[in-house]
């Protein structure tokens, strides 16, 4: 009898281990093939070298301590081209080589999102192109374009011209933050190009909305009374009732026009309410103001340091002077007539010019996507969730990309750059559709500027320096700085003082 117990024990015992074993082979088969593959992968990759920093706090102050291309080209040093860090709360691995940003911006953009904080989001409008990916950012991207392209931008130009001589005009004589005048002067463009020419009706109310929303941009997201952001917010429920008034007047007017295709429809409001695409009125709101958004500082950063560069390098600012009359010659008798888009097409030096300031300034110097899965590249783990951060400027700034690369040399790009080495305007499914626009208005005022104009640079008591047949100007050391919010810019704005030039000048 106990032998039988015995029997039927070993049994047991051999049929529980046979269980076991198949068990472990169904868990195996789990892991490899159930379970996403990415948690086997975390086992394995290592992630990519860097420090942390304190738990939360991470490297945030040092980023923010000093200037941030500072950090950034510290830390590449260090660590080479992909490394990981912590900012502002979150886990982050930032790259630096033109290979890795066109992984993540181009051929593996699907691993990839857009990511930006909640409060700006709240700011812009959540339905606003930049937060999106898939269907819906297909076919705003589509609009957008649509209205950006040479094709819907040619014929801009000469009321381009107007507003840049208003703009000059109104700086003339007296001490000016170029900073703030080009910002004047390229929301003005960007109301052109999403308004068409009724952008004149609704210009102050919607100047007057948009500067307070955009003053509380950068504050902290606290919706209280008394607060930046609270302001903000309230201003921005006053700019989407203007932008619905406007809606409703276009759809009127559309409805009582015998056709549709008025003028105005090439421009990007006509494209978002192209009823096809059956965008609602809030969908369009956010996006009109997310293209001012992105459409302002951001050429006007470009102009103000273009105007510096010239400045600093007057060979480069005779060259695009000659350039620029020898366009006024060749008009002939024609020369009281505007600029049109021929004319800016036979500008190579002023556009090498622009081409070597968005290369040495990088204003946007990175951009932020998360990882929506877990991630290998280049044998590193980017876990899901990081933020990954393709480094622009560290890509503008390599000596094997550009080599001396803190030159200012216009002539590089008499020879065009390696591929994805020169991403002023990004790169993949969320490149600037504005870009042709922004060349277009800095070649614009360029041109008025350097035939028309004298300007000095001021320093902080207002003494003005001048030199030069052409002009210009020339700086204190001490004030020939750079700061961050959130753009780089020179210091102070730029300080200058423009004149009309004289026939000897
Ligand atoms: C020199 C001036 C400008 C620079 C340097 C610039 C740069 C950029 C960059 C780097 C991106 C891509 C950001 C990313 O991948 O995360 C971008 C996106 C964008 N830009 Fe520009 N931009 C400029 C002017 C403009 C203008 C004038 C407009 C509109 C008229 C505009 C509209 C946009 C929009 C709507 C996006 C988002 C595209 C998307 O998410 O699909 N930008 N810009």
């Amino acid at each position: 009898m106990s032998q039988m117990k015995s029997i039927m024990s070993m049994m047991e015992l051999s049929s529980i281990a046979c269980f076991c074993i198949f068990l472990a082979f169904l868990i195996n088969l789990v892991i490899k093939f159930v379970l996403p593959s990415s948690v086997a992968e975390r086992k394995r990759l290592p992630l990519p070298p860097g420090s942390l920093g304190w738990p939360y706090i991470g490297e945030t102050f040092q980023l923010y301590s000093q200037n941030p291309n500072v950090f950034f080209a510290s830390k590449q040093k260090r660590y080479g081209s992909i490394f990981k860090t912590h900012i502002l709360g979150c886990p982050c691995v930032m790259i630096s080589s033109s290979e890795s940003a066109k992984f993540v911006l181009v051929t593996k953009s699907n691993l990839f999102k857009p990511t930006f904080p909640a409060s700006k989001e709240r700011m812009l409008g959540k339905q606003a192109i930049f937060f999106h990916q898939g269907e819906y950012h297909y076919r705003l991207r589509k609009l957008v374009l649509r209205a950006f392209t040479p094709d819907a931008i040619w014929n801009r130009v000469s009321d381009i011209e107007s507003i840049a001589l208003d703009c000059l005009g109104s700086m003339e004589g007296r001490v000016i933050n170029t900073y703030q005048e080009m910002k004047t002067y390229s929301f003005n463009v960007a109301l052109l190009s999403i308004f068409g020419k009724d952008e004149v009706l609704y210009r102050e109310d919607l100047k007057r909305c948009y500067y307070v929303l955009e003053e509380g941009y950068n504050s902290m997201p606290i919706n209280m009374p008394g607060t930046l952001f609270h302001k903000s917010m309230k201003a921005r429920r006053e700019l989407a009732g203007i932008l619905s008034k406007i809606i409703s007047r276009r759809r009127r007017r559309r409805r009582n026009s015998s056709s549709s295709s008025s003028s105005s429809s090439s421009d990007l409001l006509g494209s978002f309410m192209d009823l096809r695409e059956g965008l609602s009125d809030e969908q369009i709101a956010d996006n009109v103001i997310g293209v001012i958004f992105a459409a302002r500082d951001t050429s006007a950063s470009v102009l103000t340091w273009c105007l510096k560069f010239l400045s600093e390098y007057p060979s480069d600012l005779q060259a695009v002077t000659e350039e620029q009359e020898a366009i006024i010659r060749k008009k002939g008798k024609e020369a009281k007539r505007r600029l049109d888009w021929t004319d800016t097409r036979q500008m190579p030096l002023t556009s090498r010019v622009i081409q070597e300031t968005l290369r040495v300034a990088s204003i946007l110097s990175f951009t932020f996507r998360e990882a929506v899965e877990d991630v290998e590249h280049q044998g590193y783990l980017i876990p899901k969730g990081w933020k990954v951060l393709p480094l622009f400027r560290n890509i503008h700034h390599s000596p094997e990309n550009f080599p001396e690369p803190h030159k200012f040399d216009p002539s590089r790009f008499e020879v065009a750059p390696k591929p994805n080495t020169f991403l002023p305007f990004g790169s993949g499914a969320h490149s600037c559709p504005g870009s042709e626009l922004a060349k277009l208005e800095i070649l614009v005022l360029l041109h008025h500027l350097t035939t028309k104009y004298r300007q000095a640079v001021c320093t902080t008591n207002f003494r003005l320096r001048q030199r030069s047949k052409h002009m210009l100007w020339s700086m204190m050391s001490s004030e020939n700085g750079i700061q961050y919010g959130p753009f780089a810019l020179p210091l102070n704005g730029l300080p200058i003082r423009l004149s009309l030039r004289t026939q000897h000048q």
